[in-house]
């Protein structure tokens, strides 16, 4: 019982080393990598491919880009997509997770505009990974809004976008339903608003911090849910297949055992996991989002919340809509209960209301928020059974990112070989229905704001070499060697 104490208070603390789960992987979990269209494509405007918000935010304002760069050759995988697969191949993995960039084949965002050259390009990249026998999770949207409905609505703001987007799905699946059937629509709706409509660091650049964010949310919820009746509708008996959305957050652990850290620790969970994840699962808003953003909105002087209600028609709408949850997970961080920040100007992190930090002894990655803390994304997922009324649980991303693009990359394998276990602890320990590992990234890639600064591949990209070569990380050999066992341990100790 005390060694039982111990140890908790150590992993609360942030100071216990896991063990490394021994098990064989269920032949249920599916272990791939992920990465987007526009982040590795390149070729922006190549073959009739319309602009999108992200080429147009790069293009128009290079000082948001840490390095000045641009995704418009990226890995140049438009050209050189059949060596990605090959290197797929060659690491022995189950799936990879791409994305079809909405204005490769609808330039315009409508479907009265198709361009046959980009669906040709996603038809070929289809064969190349039948042909490899490698299974595609294929993401609808990774933030790549057509920049017309940007500039033409409002893009996520305007709620056409419901069934502008929901069209776009449909062409989706009618023309590639014989060639996939694992479906993410919106990749980190989170990201989508707060970063692109709320603090506006993310395109299309709109800063309306706790207002507009909101509003996008709403938006993207219905978006999704409508794409997700469709699909139900009209296309999941012949497909076969799942659709779901993909959230992301990092595990947010109370920073001390007091009532006040426990609660601002659910409080950030809900704020960034429970505001899609309710809707999608349990049904509205989580209750603790709706009365903190209406009180503060009052005291603010809104007459109504900046939240916008959901109607019980929306609420129907929307729950049970996502048949599996996928989750982007990177990081750990310790929540303390703070201080009402002062009724002024509106913030989705004033309506949050918490304290960051973390334990200095913790690795850090590329980011002030990027820590290796496997245990972590343990809690996590028994976090989100719990809460979310036990679902299936796809990790579609999960990885190491550093700056520095070392080839001897033992940080991210110490990463890797962490949270893989944590996933083997949650499926074996604690019961959590997982069928779905994804490590971003099978190679270096334009990273948003980021540019080509920071790297989180498993193969390097020479970026500077108008070829794009892949180089080979320490991670590589580490992963393709995992997938030849399917264990984590030396084959002779592996348990079945
Ligand atoms: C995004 C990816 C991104 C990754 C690593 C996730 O938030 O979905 O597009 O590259 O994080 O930074």
């Amino acid at each position: 019982m005390k060694l039982v104490l111990i140890l908790g208070c150590l992993v609360t603390l942030g100071l216990a080393q896991d063990a490394i789960n021994p098990r064989r992987f269920p032949s249920s979990l599916r272990i791939g990598v992920a990465n987007a269209a526009p982040q590795i494509e390149g070729g922006w405007d190549a073959d009739g491919k319309g602009e999108t918000i992200w080429d147009h935010f790069a293009h128009t304002f290079p000082e948001r880009i840490v390095d000045r760069s641009t995704p418009d050759i990226a890995c140049d995988s438009y050209n050189k997509y059949k060596e990605d697969v090959a290197l797929v191949k060659a690491m022995g993995l189950d799936h990879y997770r791409l994305s079809i960039a909405w204005s490769r084949v609808l330039p315009t965002g409508y479907t009265d505009n198709v361009n046959q050259a980009g669906v040709q390009y996603y038809k070929n990249l289809f064969k190349e990974l039948k042909d490899n026998n490698i299974i595609p999770m294929v993401t609808l949207y990774h933030w790549d809004l057509p920049q017309p409905l940007q500039d033409q609505m409002g893009g996520w703001l305007n709620e056409s976008i419901v069934n502008i987007f929901a069209d776009y799905t449909k062409f989706c699946w009618e023309t590639f339903g014989d060639d996939a059937n694992w479906w993410i629509t919106i990749n980190e709706p989170k990201q989508v608003c707060q970063a692109g409509y709320g603090s506006g660091v993310f395109a299309p650049g709109i800063v309306s911090d706790g207002i507009l964010d909101y509003v996008c949310t709403k938006n993207v919820l219905l978006a999704h849910a409508k794409a997700w009746h469709i699909y139900n509708d009209l296309f999941r008996k012949t497909n076969k297949g799942q659709v779901g959305m993909v959230i992301d957050s990092s595990w947010y652990e109370p920073g001390s055992e007091s009532d006040e850290d426990k609660e601002s620790a659910e409080r950030a969970m809900q704020f960034d996991i429970g505001i899609y994840g309710n809707p999608l699962f349990n049904g509205d808003w989580p209750a603790v989002v709706k009365e903190r953003v209406a009180a503060r909105s009052k005291l603010e002087g809104f007459s109504e919340s900046r939240l916008p209600i959901l109607t019980d028609f929306e609420i129907d709408y929307i729950k049970g809509t996502s048949d599996f949850l996928g989750l982007n997970h990177y990081s750990t961080l310790l929540i303390n209960h703070t201080a009402e920040a002062p009724i002024g100007r509106p913030s989705f992190e004033s309506d949050k209301s918490v304290q960051y930090w973390h334990r200095p002894e913790w690795t850090q990655g590329s980011a002030d928020w990027f820590f290796d803390v496997p245990w972590g994304l343990r809690k996590f997922l028994s976090w989100l059974k719990k809460t979310f009324n036990n679902p299936e649980i796809v990790i579609t991303e999960n990885g190491f990112s550093d700056t520095s693009g070392t080839l001897e990359d033992d940080k991210r394998i110490t990463y890797l070989e962490g949270h893989v276990s944590a996933c083997l602890d949650a499926i074996y320990e604690d019961n959590v229905n997982l069928t779905g590992y994804t490590v971003w990234s099978i190679m270096d890639d334009w990273e948003w704001t980021g540019g080509y600064t920071s790297f989180l591949g498993m193969y390097k990209v020479d970026f500077n070499d108008p070829d794009r070569p892949r180089i080979k990380r320490k991670s590589a050999d580490y992963f393709t060697g995992v997938m030849k066992k399917r264990c984590l341990v030396d084959e002779d100790k592996c348990v079945d």
